[in-house]
């Protein structure tokens, strides 16, 4: 019988699959379909300190072996996912979630962390430095080690969680990034974010998207998002989530040997609903065939070599 615990700043999960912010709203429609608590725990809509309608239409183009969005953080506003979000969630699922925070200025992503760090059900937050779908926040912070580091400092000042900060690839250095928000007291990473891409209409002449670039997601980036989680993992000591294009219970015992301690699920949740609990049914079978008995013996792996 093989492990697949793993423990997450301090918190046990029973297996290290995580469903990302933004593929699994608040839970409730998968809860539907099946019982959410298998999962390791999983990350809510990114959360703003007021309602967002998102971006214009069309926010979603297809792309070979994955897909863009453009959504625009999308999400009711922390009051609303407090008042009503997270206690309806609480009568289907009964672990703790990953509070994804966005901001526009750092005292709002102080604020909006300030006010989830309350919740039970919020077991970390995770610091959304990585959107590329919004202009004036966002990535816009994700992308200089001094921005990153700030909304880093100025957050873990204001709570009592462990906080994740979610990093972008759309950066040179994603180590550099990685350190400075260690060195600004991390207790975590999440990575990666979505890759900045276009499609065009040759039809049209014109972009796509309504807001012209989005992020792409699914398969197609699973190299890209491994590679920087073997980078950040050789430049930090605090726990990895690694993702991006995570389809298959070997990606996730690829994801670990290249670093992450917990893995997220993202795009493939939008093509499958049962992804996540397939991936996370599959990954003893995935691990026995690779003489793996406890997953936590292989994180960071591949570095040993
Ligand atoms: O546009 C969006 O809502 C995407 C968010 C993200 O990539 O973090």
């Amino acid at each position: 019988m093989v492990n697949t615990a793993v423990t997450l700043c301090g918190i046990e999960l029973t297996n290290p699959v995580i469903p990302a912010s933004g593929t699994f709203g608040y839970g409730r429609e998968f809860a539907e379909i099946y019982d959410i608590d298998c999962l390791g725990a999983f990350a809510i809509k990114g959360t703003t300190r007021e309602p967002r309608f998102g971006n214009p239409a069309p926010r979603i183009a297809d792309a070979p072996a994955g897909m863009l969005n453009s959504v625009g953080l999308q999400n009711p506003g922390v009051d609303a996912v407090v008042a009503r979000e997270l206690p309806e969630l609480a009568k289907v699922y009964h672990k703790k979630v990953l509070a994804n925070v966005c901001g526009f200025s750092v005292d709002e992503y102080v604020e909006v962390a300030a006010r989830l760090d309350k919740e039970d059900i919020v077991g970390w937050l995770e610091l959304n430095v990585s959107c590329p779908n919004v202009h004036g926040g966002g990535m816009g912070f994700g992308t200089t080690c001094s921005g990153a580091a700030e909304v880093t400092r100025e957050v873990k000042r204001a709570v009592k969680k462990p906080v994740i900060v979610k990093l972008t690839p759309n950066v040179t250095d994603i180590a550099a990034i990685a350190r400075a928000c260690e060195d600004a007291g991390a207790d975590g990473l999440s990575l990666i974010n979505t890759v900045l891409a276009m499609r065009i209409d040759p039809a049209a002449r014109k972009p796509v998207l309504a807001n012209i670039t989005g992020g792409l997601s699914g398969g197609a980036v699973f190299p890209l998002a491994l590679r920087c989680v073997y980078q950040a993992y050789e430049a930090v000591g605090i726990p990895i989530i690694g993702m991006g294009g995570v389809r298959s219970a070997r990606d996730v015992i690829e994801m670990t040997l290249a670093g992450a301690t917990a893995v997220g699920v993202g795009a493939a949740n939008l093509i499958n609903p049962f992804a996540a609990k397939e991936i996370i049914e599959a990954l003893p079978a995935e691990m026995e065939k690779y003489g793996i008995e406890n997953l936590v013996d292989i994180i960071g792996g591949a570095h040993n070599g």
